[in-house]
């Protein structure tokens, strides 16, 4: 794999390659190996042009582990606000010989535009754009639920929240379609839902109570305000009513059902405390094995 845009219609090989490398990393972690030296001598460069809390800080620590240099793109300070365009940023900074580049953007898409205006050497890895696509939160997702739930051909998964705006949900989606995961499940607002045409194998729900009933493990998503401008906001209150996860609604999931959520979360919007702090939460284990995935994907694009 030299770059990695999306999950789309990447083979279930390689995806299961990428998760075993995360897992291996994370033993090797855990038995006290935290550095190692494969990308010594190369550069990464993170470019994000929207805020990120874990996927820049844990892609920073993934390089750096594996011996890597780090630079940490600042837009705020960068000749961007000066009017620079996307492609001249680009080009400037690979003439100052980097491998690779982590680029978040609000607009879908810039990932491969990026792979297509690139000059060769440098792999494109997609931390997150516009709605489209978030791999590396695909993978860190499928593993943490392989974790704890290996069998995915006996296993039903439900995504709950603003699925319209989510390219945490379309790479989940991606990412559990390949592996065989048995059903996913959908619940949202209708006005929040994945468009008809896509992904036709998920089964869409208005009701959560019905939508979580005997599930094994439940992403919960944030309601994407910024990506909202042509849409009524829910009224909050409201919104936690018929989609907010409490203890009663997991209660009518599968026993032991994973709580998960790609982060950051909005207490007591789509979340109560009591279930993201609760023992079922795998939030935490989420954002720990996000450093693993990363890991693994900067091992596979520039180990070459
Ligand atoms: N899950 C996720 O992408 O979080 P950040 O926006 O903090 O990176």
């Amino acid at each position: 794999l030299r770059h990695l845009t999306s999950l789309e219609n990447l083979p279930r090989e390689t995806i299961e390659r990428l998760l075993d490398r995360a897992e291996a990393l994370r033993d090797a972690c855990a038995h006290g190996t935290r550095k190692l030296d494969v990308l010594a001598g190369r550069t990464v460069l993170n470019l994000f042009f929207e805020p990120s809390t874990r996927t820049r800080t844990s892609f920073e620590l993934a390089a750096r582990r594996l011996g890597a240099d780090v630079v940490n793109f600042d837009i705020g300070l960068s000749s961007t606000s000066k009017g620079e365009e996307l492609f001249d940023t680009l080009h400037t900074l690979e003439a100052m010989h980097l491998d690779a580049i982590v680029v978040r953007h609000k607009q879908s898409g810039t990932p491969d535009m990026l792979v297509r205006h690139a000059m060769s050497g440098v792999s494109v890895i997609n931390a997150g754009d516009g709605n489209h696509a978030h791999p590396t939160q695909g993978l860190l997702d499928t593993l943490t639920i392989r974790q704890h739930r290996p069998d995915f051909g006996n296993l039903t998964v439900l995504i709950c929240g603003d699925i319209k705006h989510s390219r945490v949900a379309r790479s989940d989606i991606n990412a559990f379609t390949a592996l065989g995961v048995k059903e996913i499940r959908l619940c949202g607002p209708t006005e929040l839902m994945l468009p008809a045409d896509e992904a036709p194998q998920v089964r869409r729900y208005g009701n959560f109570d019905e939508a979580i009933e005997g599930v094994d493990a439940v992403i919960m998503l944030r309601l994407q305000k910024e990506r909202m401008a042509s849409i009524e906001l829910p009224d909050e209150a409201a919104y936690f009513a018929h989609y907010g996860l409490d203890r009663r609604r997991l209660g009518l999931a599968a026993p032991g059902c994973l709580v998960m959520h790609p982060g950051p979360i909005n207490r007591g919007i789509e979340i109560a405390s009591e279930v993201a702090d609760g023992a079922q939460s795998r939030i935490l284990e989420q954002v720990g094995n996000g450093v693993f995935v990363r890991m693994a994907v900067l091992d596979e694009v520039l180990a070459r």
